[in-house]
């Protein structure tokens, strides 16, 4: 085994500039959150990151099994924050996951946005980032934050686009086969 690392970004934003929530666009509606629906963030998120790079650094990402106990791991928290967590639904199928939980400086944390690639670059990603970011709003907080992995240039810019600033630069140690 070899120590790989990867470059992070701690991101932040002041929630008062965050935009009203956005409707979804026909066809497409949110799911709260409650305990029934755990199995769909988790298949989302599976669906989601199985073939990104934050699955080589968060192994858990690429696995099924990993993603329902990050989800068990993540509700359970003292922190979690229901009004900041969705899921986006189409029909039968799910498609969109965030979660939202309280970091130890009280600021709002998102994870984990995913939306699964056959509906990405529609707007769905912004769409599910915000409201999320107003549930946070709702809950009397006034900043949010996220870390994203420095490569993943897409959600950086989605990211930037909507306010969010860099904060710190981070550094994740990986354990890879050689
Ligand atoms: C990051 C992620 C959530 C973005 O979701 P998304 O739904 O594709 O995001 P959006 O559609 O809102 O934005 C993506 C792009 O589509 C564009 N777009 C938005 N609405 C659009 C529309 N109606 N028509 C065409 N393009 C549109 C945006 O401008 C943006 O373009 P840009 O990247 O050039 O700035 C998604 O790529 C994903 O799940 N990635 C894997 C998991 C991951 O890495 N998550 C982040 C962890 S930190």
């Amino acid at each position: 085994m070899s120590i790989a690392y990867y470059k992070r970004f701690r991101m932040e934003i002041d929630l008062e500039f965050v935009s009203a929530p956005i409707p979804l666009p026909a066809g497409y509606r949110w799911v709260s959150w409650d305990w029934s629906v755990l199995e769909y963030h988790a298949w989302v998120k599976f669906c989601c990151f199985r073939t990104e790079l934050d699955a080589r650094i968060f192994p858990c990402l690429g696995e099924h099994d990993g993603c329902i106990q990050l989800m068990r791991d993540i509700a359970s928290r003292r922190g979690f924050v229901p009004e900041a967590t969705w899921l986006i639904a189409r029909g039968d199928d799910y498609v969109g996951t965030v979660q939202g939980v309280i970091d130890y400086s009280g600021m709002g944390m998102i994870q984990n946005l995913g939306i699964v690639p056959e509906v990405r670059n529609l707007g769905l990603g912004t769409t599910l980032l915000i409201q999320s970011l107003n549930g946070f709003r709702r809950c009397g907080m006034n900043r949010g934050m996220l870390e994203v992995t420095a490569d993943n240039i897409g959600a950086v810019r989605l990211y930037r686009r909507l306010g969010f600033r860099r904060a710190r630069t981070l550094y994740r140690a990986v354990d890879e086969p050689k």
